[in-house]
């Protein structure tokens, strides 16, 4: 069970201090809930490479990476190069108008993306999503978007649902509820979403079927929360059968891309989905978002030449039949600067390959040395990505993670904020290209010391 002894394991006086002072101004004290964790989130003011500094100059192995962003590591110096570079040459932060890098960035993504022929900019992967969305109602006529349990695509109200529901409310399996995790959303709203099984074909099947007349789109991460992968036969089914029923597929990358291959899942799975969104990696730690998919999806989105909502004067039922989608900040060029200087760094010929090994040599680290305690663990993951499950279960959806010991993995990640690694507690691991073998063999050894303080302390209550 987990205790308050374990709650409170990591002391960190100056993060007390400021999560005192922050919830006096922010609600709850931070700007993103995921950033909250209990006792109280640990605040950060410095970072190089692989490491995170508190506000305490205590450092720590970052294994979250902004949630996946930064897999070049922490201010790399050609990233901070090619920033101050692109801001002396351009002379501004931002033009307001077209430039020539948006037309660079959206090339390079075509030529990686199987299922990508062109490419819209937005700030977020919240906002790609929001677009995709959008682009599939039009391009059907029809108005639900189908999601599967323990998908997350960004804080929008019809996809809040069943990210991470309870077993009490989850519903059956095979026709799982939709079950709702935000406050003030319009029931409307909550009509209009319809909820899938993950790695289910013919349960998917089924309800799509159903409702085939109604689903605009069916949106999913190919790698459920980056780690638990498709099974081909189930990614290639629901392709076959989207194309059938006249659903537009979008694969949401946001996680994925870049990340497990340089041109995403849909390129280790070889299929080309309608739409694609992306984020996290292609923005190389700045806010970004794209959109990209078949053309005459996307081209619904171009601006008509008889105006748009914003031309005072201009016939506003002229544009309705365009797909609104604009942003003050949309294909930044500080962004696009970065993103171009990412790719071409995880370009270089031995990069990914050389980031897969260095992740596989931890997880295969990781999984010897819990071995040897007998613990029932394994790692579970893609290219750069992976996550801990503590059992021997196989793992192939979001149920299948009520099988593990969560309470043992809360108490390991608490105790790794103490011995210097850092990870929201029961989040993913992302791994960078400046991840060293030593902060490999750290690593190990900080599991090693916590699961053993997690033993005795757990032998000393039994004796
Ligand atoms: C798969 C997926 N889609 C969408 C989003 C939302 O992206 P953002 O946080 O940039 O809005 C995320 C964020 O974690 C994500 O993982």
């Amino acid at each position: 069970m987990l205790t308050t002894e374990t709650l409170t394991s990591y002391h960190k006086q100056s993060s007390i201090k400021l999560f005192q002072a922050a919830k006096k101004v922010i609600p709850g004290g931070v700007t993103a809930n995921i950033k909250n964790f209990a006792p109280y989130p640990i605040f950060m003011k410095q970072a190089h490479g692989s490491k995170l500094i508190d506000e305490d100059n205590e450092s720590y192995i970052d294994y979250s990476l902004c949630y996946g962003a930064l897999i070049t590591g922490h201010g790399h110096k050609r990233i901070i190069n090619k920033a101050q570079e692109y801001l002396t040459h351009s002379g501004t932060m931002i033009f307001g108008t077209p430039h020539a890098l948006e037309i660079e960035l959206a090339k390079r993504i075509i030529t990686l993306y199987n299922g990508i022929e062109q490419v819209r900019f937005t700030n977020s992967g919240t906002e790609a999503v929001i677009l995709a969305m959008r682009l599939a109602v039009a391009h059907t006529n029809k108005n639900k978007i189908a999601k599967f349990e323990g998908h997350y695509h960004g804080g929008i109200n019809n996809m809040l649902a069943s990210i991470n529901p309870s077993k009490d409310n989850a519903g059956d399996e095979e026709r799982p509820n939709a079950v709702f995790e935000s406050n003030g959303i319009p029931e409307d709203e909550r009509e209009n979403t319809i909820v899938l099984p993950f790695n289910n074909l013919n349960a998917t099947e089924t309800i799509l079927r159903e409702n085939a007349d109604d689903l605009a789109a069916v949106i999913l991460e190919p790698i459920q929360g980056g780690f638990i992968p498709a099974q081909t036969e189930f990614l290639h089914g629901l392709k076959k059968l989207t194309d059938e029923l006249n659903i537009v597929l979008i694969f949401d990358e946001v996680k994925t891309g870049f990340r497990v291959a340089l041109g995403g899942a849909q390129s280790i799975y070889n299929i080309k989905p309608d739409l694609t969104t992306l984020g996290k990696v292609l923005g190389g730690g700045l806010p970004v978002g794209a959109v990209g998919g078949r053309k005459d999806i996307m081209m619904l989105s171009a601006a008509s030449q008889d105006g748009d909502v914003f031309s005072v004067g201009s016939k506003s039922e002229k544009t309705a039949g365009t797909v609104f989608h604009s942003g003050t900040y949309n294909g930044h060029p500080l962004v696009m600067a970065i993103g171009l200087e990412t790719l071409d760094m995880l370009e270089e010929h031995t990069q990914m390959a050389s980031l897969f090994s260095q992740t596989m040599h931890l997880r295969k680290s990781l999984e010897k040395m819990y071995a040897s305690y007998n613990i029932k663990m394994q790692t579970i993951g893609m290219g750069s990505i992976f996550n801990i499950v503590f059992t021997d279960q196989p793992i192939h959806s979001y149920r299948d993670m009520w099988k593990a010991d969560i309470e043992l993995r809360q108490e390991i990640d608490r105790e790794l904020l103490s011995l210097g690694i850092y990870l929201k507690p029961l989040n993913r691991y992302s791994m960078s290209t400046v991840h060293s073998l030593a902060d490999i063999k750290f690593t190990v050894k900080a599991h090693e010391q916590a699961l053993n303080k997690i033993l005795n302390k757990h032998n000393k209550k039994q004796s």
